[in-house]
């Protein structure tokens, strides 16, 4: 079938195209961040797609009706072909944002970027505190480097978000992130509870955040958006633990994001691959707007066909379209079962009280993927 017909077939059926695609060009990275979302089992060096091949994913996903691309790992920056990626796609019409833990880039380097059509950065912090965020990074030298490529950015006349994944080690440093993210100028801050998949769910004891602390940071965030109004734009992800509602996790399954992994494998979702049983099609093998409509793997979670109770009947169905598959997976088995966070659940009340446990605790000690800590920054 021509991509053309296709994508009247998509429309047809009511499938419309992703708006955004999560290109991890690498899984390389020198930050060891102990709520990681890349898999347990990172993708090698020797398998990642090559130039030609990534300018063609991104040729295709301007064609299937993407907007944005997200440059993302792993750390991006450890591509040297990371300038042809970006031009490629500001010559086919898509929105650039690299997302970068800054650490590896010289002023020169992001210059050429933006000369290269780069449109938008956003910058990961782990702390104001630059000793606490060095520790949880487990890279020295860490914060100091961000800083300074956030102000790069800013001098490039680049738009900055700055991304700060919360947790217990970090949550009362929040009034401080927040100052931070004025004094760098930054347009956008994204406050984000650790979501426990993957490596997290390895470091979710010493992660958790108590009730209490959650509660006190909304409050804290409610505020602040106010007060800075017109100002900075602060995004804010409530943690699941706590919720009685679960989020409509990527927008749906096969929805709105599409993502392709170094290697090509294509998912619906970044973590997807913690889901036993899913086959993860190529774009080696099979076109993109192929996968997008029909591989097994988008189809399995797509829509509400698939849902079982008490998602089938819910009246929230297609709001939350049933949370988040790769939550339900870890802690109830099945992917096909309701999100563990709705208080619909036959396992809610469990699935809190495992975060009341752990919050409760001395938090352990952080499991890192490498043993020790790492500093390549200049
Ligand atoms: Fe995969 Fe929520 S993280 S569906």
């Amino acid at each position: 079938m021509s991509v053309a017909a296709e994508l009247d077939t998509q429309t047809a059926t009511g499938l419309g195209p992703p708006l955004g695609l999560l290109a991890e060009l690498t899984h390389r990275c020198p930050l060891q961040c102990p709520y990681c979302s890349n898999p347990l089992n990172l993708e090698r060096a020797h398998d990642e797609l090559s130039t030609e091949a990534w300018c063609d994913v991104l040729a295709q996903a301007a064609q299937l009706g993407v907007l944005q691309l997200h440059l993302s790992g792993g750390e991006p920056t450890v591509r040297r072909d990371l300038a042809q990626i970006i031009a490629r796609a500001a010559s086919v019409g898509l929105y650039s944002n690299l997302i970068t833990a800054g650490v590896l880039l010289t002023r020169e380097r992001l210059a050429d970027l933006a000369a290269h059509g780069l449109d938008h950065v956003q910058i990961s912090i782990q702390d104001s505190d630059a000793s606490n965020a060095d520790r949880i990074a487990h890279y020295a030298g860490g914060h100091g480097k961000k800083l300074e490529v956030a102000r790069w950015t800013k001098a490039l006349n680049l738009p900055l978000t700055l991304n700060a994944p919360i947790h217990r080690q970090n949550i009362a440093s929040l009034p401080a992130i927040i100052e931070l993210a004025l004094d760098l100028g930054a347009d956008r801050l994204e406050v984000a509870h650790v979501q426990y998949y993957g490596w997290a769910l390895k470091n979710r004891q010493a992660l958790m955040p108590t009730r209490e602390q959650v509660l006190a940071s909304a409050e804290l965030i409610a505020e602040a958006r106010r007060r800075l109004k017109g100002v900075l734009v602060i995004d804010f992800v409530v943690p699941d633990y706590y919720a009685r509602r679960p989020k409509p996790c990527m927008g749906g399954w096969g929805r709105g994001i599409i993502t392709v992994t170094p290697s090509g494998r294509v998912l619906p979702c970044h973590a997807a691959q913690t889901i036993d049983g899913l086959v993860f099609e190529n774009v080696r093998d099979r076109s993109l707007h192929e996968i997008w409509s029909d591989s097994a793997a988008f189809q399995a979670f797509r829509g509400t066909a698939w849902m079982r109770e008490p998602c089938r009947s819910c009246e929230f169905r297609e709001l939350d379209w049933g949370g988040c598959r790769c939550q339900a997976f870890a802690f109830t088995g099945s992917a096909a079962n309701a999100d563990p966070a709705c208080d619909k659940s036959g396992v809610h009340a469990a699935f809190t009280d495992v975060a009341r446990a752990e919050s409760g605790r001395p938090a352990e000690a952080f499991t890192f993927r490498r043993p020790s800590p790492d500093r390549r920054a200049g």
